[in-house]
């Protein structure tokens, strides 16, 4: 089986990718958080400092892009196969009020024949250069209903892979994800499919395989990856525990990564926070010692609570 990274904006930037496979690994394509291209301005240098190859090495990576003009997607990609990149990541599932506002991301599902012109321009642009531009979707925007139409305009064109996270832009990260509209994806789509959302364990995924009588060939994961690192490894068969040690690894590379170029203290402590609420799962039995690492104001404290109770070795 395939596995793959989700992006997760502010989680899995080139550090938490670098730092994940080099302990890991096991994770067949890493998909960045999305880059948002605007006028005269493809790609911001922060955005290129986080995808660019030299930061990102021994690490088969896709940028994603969120945008809904097709010259901005253009100009971006071209940047993009000017840095060696031959694949490329459509953002259609972002559900921001933000970016819907501005009809991107999950907003572009609201108007079929805008996303259904922008893809003509896009595909035309990738089939001339000979790149591959994977879609990442939802159901729709309003109602799930929406995917059936959706679908039959992607199959007019050649997604690399399609990615759906079944779910409408309403649903945000809640709630079970409706699979009956996967279901219906796996018996209509003229595409590769690669489903997304909800596998925090392998009983998930054996339970997704179950609902849809086929072995899914393809998974990305976003918060069960993050909450278990090992989630990916247990799939493959290659472990069946949560290895603390490596676990540890990741956490002090992280703090320590972060601790270089975040200042001042409490912003190197919210990041790792963020962590830490998905980390939690780890530790039920001592969630009264996470809530006070979740309140750490001090390096100090932080690591009091981090070294002594949770992982020690
Ligand atoms: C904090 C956070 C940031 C996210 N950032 C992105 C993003 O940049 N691009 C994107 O396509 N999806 C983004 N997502 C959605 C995830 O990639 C994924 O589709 C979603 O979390 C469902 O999968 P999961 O249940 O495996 O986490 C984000 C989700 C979260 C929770």
């Amino acid at each position: 089986m395939k596995i793959y990274l989700a992006p997760l904006e502010g989680i899995t930037n080139h550090i938490f990718r670098n730092t994940y496979n080099e302990i890991y690994g096991n994770i067949d394509k890493y998909f960045a958080p999305f880059i948002s291209p605007a006028e005269n301005c493809p790609i911001t240098p922060r955005e290129r400092k986080d995808i660019t190859p030299e930061n990102n090495t021994g690490i088969n990576l896709v940028p994603q892009i969120l945008v809904c003009r097709s010259d901005y997607f253009i100009e971006a990609a071209r940047e993009l196969q000017a840095m060696g990149y031959q694949e490329i990541n459509l953002n259609l599932g972002c559900p921001s009020g933000t970016v819907c506002s501005k009809s991107k991301g999950a907003g572009f599902l609201k108007d079929p024949s805008a996303l259904q012109s922008f893809l003509d321009d896009i595909y035309s642009f990738s089939e001339s250069e000979n790149m591959k531009i994977s879609l990442k979707t939802r159901l729709g925007f309003n109602d799930p209903e929406e995917f059936y139409d959706l679908l039959e305009i992607f199959n007019t064109f050649p997604v690399s892979e399609l990615i759906i996270h079944p779910r409408i832009r309403s649903d945000f990260y809640k709630g079970e994800p409706r699979r009956e509209y996967f279901a219906y994806a796996l018996e209509h789509s003229k595409n590769p499919l690669v489903y997304n959302g909800n596998i925090y364990t392998v009983k998930d995924y054996e339970n997704l395989c179950d609902t849809f009588g086929v072995s899914l060939e393809t998974v990305m994961l976003g918060r069960g990856l993050i909450s278990d690192p090992c989630l990916p490894q247990k799939l493959k068969g290659v472990a069946t525990e949560t290895d603390f040690k490596k676990l540890k690894r990741l956490h002090d590379t992280l703090y320590h990564e972060y601790q270089k170029i975040m200042s001042p203290d409490i912003n190197v402590l919210f990041k790792m926070r963020e962590l830490w609420t998905y980390w939690r799962v780890l530790f039920e039995d001592k969630d009264r010692d996470i809530k006070r690492l979740l309140k750490a104001k001090k390096y100090a404290e932080y690591e009091d609570i981090v070294y002594r109770v949770l992982l020690t070795e």
